[in-house]
């Protein structure tokens, strides 16, 4: 302000010279009814009032006050007073942001009866997915329109997918791999976006991109998207949680997985809504390219219809499981088995377990274990056995026997029906039988009230879990 012009101009010109993310807010004390912003990187709100507007980075902290928002994009300053917002780009040009109407609850961000958010978070499951299926299915058919305006375009022609995300979207993504492969007949990979964006890929013809994320902030995951654009991707599309975030305004099509706000650090309504949302997608692009008959969309349709009411049956474990949780509290190691769609959900059971109570915990694809992990086994290593009763059952008992035999303590979560009893080293707990295609997300319920109550024996912090952070804005 020495050089000279407003306090506006001043930080026009610290802005441009500043490097790396920020979202920033000044105020010259002489002028106090004056607030300047601008953001990089990182994400920054306006809250629209009457007679006063607002400044935070995520609108959850400005529900109390305000349902309007504007989302600051890159590179804008803002000027705001009580009555005004003026937006424009580093040269200082006006630019025009649009206003936003949240539909989120003013209490979105209240406990309610709940001790923890990461508890209310897992009991609201049902509704979430309910919300997150409505308008979008019929009685036996998705509807393709819903996914997005020239969404059968861009999904009929699609020749490969290729997911990005990070951290628990990341193992939704390669759930959804599974299926895109064995339900649409895509081909699909899946890749965390940190190594993604630093490393030489080869873009497929005609590969759609699908990034992940509950916030729409994730910085790497952001770098990956605007990366792609610039080379050669035939369009972005984003499953993603919070309207008018950046990857929702920089993707062609973003399909909302109004799971509602998630407060918790450790994601768990916005995993399985997201899987909800990645089964129907996967579904019409089946459809679209005839890989999918009316019988088998019928099917698919119908388990996602029953999936509330199957998370419902799941969460009546909830007193079963805290009982069980008693056997982790003074655990060191814990390893997650899966095979199949079941491997990532193996391992987004491992990333819940560690992230909030700090317990090592590893996933392995069964059929691996022979390979390397085996030689963990002891009965200080629990091991957690995620076993459907599906065409990899048997598979998965000759696994099991392979920890058995040498002393490994076992916990198997297995369908009522897949034959398993109690024995010496094996406690099985039993699930009810749900449909073979949406079972990934119904299985993810009982492993996450085992991470919440291990947890709560251990006294670590729940909802915000040490060096972690909800959304992860920068590098
Ligand atoms: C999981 O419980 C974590 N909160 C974390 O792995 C998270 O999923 C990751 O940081 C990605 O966040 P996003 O979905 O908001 O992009």
């Amino acid at each position: 302000m020495s050089q000279g012009g407003t306090l506006l101009q001043a930080f026009q010109r610290t802005v441009s010279q500043l490097d790396g993310a920020y979202g920033t807010v000044v105020m010259d004390r002489r002028d106090p009814q004056r607030l300047i912003a601008a953001r990089s990187g990182s994400p920054l709100v306006i809250g629209l009032g009457i007679g006063e507007n607002f400044l935070a980075s995520d609108q959850l902290a400005l529900l109390s006050v305000t349902r309007r928002f504007i989302f600051l994009e890159e590179g804008d300053v803002a000027e705001i007073t009580r009555r005004e917002v003026n937006i424009c780009n580093l040269q200082g040009e006006p630019v025009n942001r649009e206003i936003h109407e949240s539909s989120l609850e003013h209490d979105a961000a209240d406990k309610g009866q709940f001790r923890h958010y990461m508890q209310k978070e897992v009991f609201e499951q049902p509704s979430a997915i309910i919300n997150t299926l409505e308008g979008r299915i019929d009685n036996d058919s998705v509807r393709v329109d819903s996914i997005g305006h020239g969404a059968s375009d861009i999904l009929a022609r699609a020749e490969h997918i290729q997911i990005i995300a990070c951290g628990t979207s990341y193992n939704a993504g390669y759930v959804a791999k599974y299926w895109f492969e064995s339900i649409a007949g895509i081909s699909c990979d899946v890749e965390i976006a940190s190594e993604f964006r630093y490393r030489n890929f080869v873009t497929r013809p005609n590969s759609l991109l699908i990034t992940l994320s509950q916030s729409g902030e994730t910085a790497d995951t952001l770098a990956a998207l605007r990366l792609a654009k610039e080379r050669g991707f035939m369009a972005a599309m984003t499953v993603c949680n919070v309207a008018g975030s950046s990857l929702v305004r920089e993707s062609d099509l973003a399909f909302m997985t109004r799971a509602g706000a998630e407060i918790g650090v450790a994601s768990t309504k916005a995993f399985t809504t997201q899987l909800a949302a990645l089964l129907m997608l996967v579904t019409a692009v089946g459809k679209i390219k005839g890989h999918v008959d009316r019988d088998q969309e019928a099917k698919i349709v119908q388990a996602l219809h029953r999936l509330p009411n199957d998370i419902e049956q799941a969460l009546v474990l909830d007193k079963q499981i805290e009982l069980l949780a008693e056997d982790f509290a003074d655990k060191h190691h814990a390893l997650f088995l899966g095979r199949g769609e079941f491997y990532p959900i193996a391992m987004e059971s491992a990333l819940k377990l560690k992230e909030i109570s700090y317990i090592h915990a590893e996933a392995y694809a069964a059929g691996e274990l022979k390979h390397g992990p085996l030689a963990l086994i002891d009965a200080d290593m629990p091991v957690i056995v995620i076993a459907p009763n599906n065409e990899l059952l048997e598979k998965l008992k000759s696994n099991i026997e392979e920890v058995r035999a040498r002393g490994g303590q076992l916990y198997v979560f297995a369908d009522k029906e897949a034959g398993f009893e109690n024995t010496d080293g094996m406690s099985i707990i039993a699930m009810p039988h749900v449909d073979a295609v949406s079972a990934p997300i119904f299985y993810t319920i009982p492993m996450q009230l085992l991470s919440y109550h291990v947890a709560l024996i251990k006294g670590t912090d729940v909802d915000q879990p040490r060096n972690l952070a909800k959304a992860v804005t920068v590098e």
